[in-house]
């Protein structure tokens, strides 16, 4: 638990750093083991997803190698035995940006993975945007399997629908009736994945280079445990709820319990991973007195279809 006094220090380096945004820059140059193979078979996507936008990309990755003729497993990082990780020639990662940064619960779990040295890794992000911290976010995915032993591939951030929670959600990525994700966004996609095999029969590696951005100094600040005090509210709403255990299962922390109507708010990071996935608006959450509302509402209220990439008509 953040305590005041944590809070007021991290300020502190958050001045500092903010003083210094240069010195955030700095290319990984760290010699990368040889790749284990230059013609890949098995790959292995990793996605975490709370609102469904990295899983779609995750999904189309996966089409675009299966039309390579590559077996391929795209799984929920959620509950799969890391053990698995060294048996696969590629490993794609995906994740959101949650704080201007690669969310908490997986940059955990990477620093526990198995070593997949040799494996050419490459990773992305979904972001809300459009000043994200995005760049940063996924060279952090990318160092932490390089970390691990993988060899970097690749990388890239995909703009998306923000399904972060606010009283008073805008639909300014819906501007011109032009909906997120996009033709431009799928396309982006495709030469994401092209490249990386590319640079894989060629032997190219990428270096990690973390962009100086205002934003990244703002990590330093607890900014969960700063949201976590504006939360005034955050139960369950037991007349509406219909037990279905969506809000459990989507919890990283297991900071929820909906029958009890109890939530644990120190375990939880505040992903609004439960109030965005409750199918019957069960999960109550005020932000500084007011009610928030989840991502499937946002959408329904702005009568949003999101847009499915052409190749999930043939690829299962
Ligand atoms: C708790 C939370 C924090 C977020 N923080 C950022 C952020 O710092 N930068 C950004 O560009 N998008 C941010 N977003 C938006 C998400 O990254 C974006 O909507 C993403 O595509 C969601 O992916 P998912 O549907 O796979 O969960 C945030 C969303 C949530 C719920
Ligand atoms: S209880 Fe907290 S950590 Fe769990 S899903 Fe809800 S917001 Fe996320
Ligand atoms: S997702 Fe909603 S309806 Fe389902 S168990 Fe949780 S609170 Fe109840």
């Amino acid at each position: 638990m953040e305590t005041r006094r944590d809070f007021i220090k991290k300020s502190a380096i958050m001045g500092a750093v903010l003083c210094l945004p240069i010195s955030l820059t700095h290319e990984s140059q760290a010699a990368y083991p040889d790749l284990k193979t230059r013609n890949p078979k098995k790959a292995l996507i990793l996605w975490y997803s709370q609102t469904g936008q990295t899983r779609r990309y995750a999904r189309l990755i996966g089409c675009i190698l299966k039309g390579k003729d590559l077996t391929v497993d795209a799984l929920d990082i959620q509950g799969i035995d890391k053990n698995i990780l060294p048996d696969y020639d590629l490993i794609i990662i995906g994740t959101p940006v949650f704080y201007y940064d690669t969310p908490s619960n997986i940059s955990e779990w990477l620093k526990t993975i198995p070593s997949i040295k040799g494996t050419p890794v490459a990773a992305f992000v979904s972001f809300g945007g459009p000043k994200g911290n995005q760049h940063n976010a996924s060279c952090h995915l990318l160092k932490l399997l390089a970390n691990k032993g993988g060899v970097p591939v690749g990388r890239d951030a995909f703009r998306n629908i923000a399904s972060y929670p606010t009283p008073h959600w805008n639909s300014a990525n819906q501007s011109s009736g032009q909906h997120l994700p996009n033709a431009a966004t799928f396309g982006q996609v495709r030469r994401f994945t092209a490249d990386v095999l590319e640079r894989i029969t060629s032997n190219e590696t990428i270096s990690i280079g973390y962009e100086p951005a205002m934003r990244e100094g703002l990590r330093a600040l607890p900014l969960v445990w700063m949201n976590k005090k504006a939360i005034n509210k955050h139960t369950v709403d037991a007349q509406k709820c219909i037990g279905c255990g969506t809000c459990v299962s989507k919890c990283p922390t297991k900071a929820i319990n909906p029958f009890k109507q109890i939530v644990d708010r120190d375990r939880c990071l505040a992903c609004f991973g439960c109030l965005n996935n409750c199918p019957v608006d069960a999960v109550v959450m005020e932000y500084r007195g007011e009610r928030l509302y989840g991502f499937p509402e946002y959408l329904k209220r702005n009568k949003i279809t999101i847009i499915e990439p052409p190749e999930f008509s043939t690829c299962s």
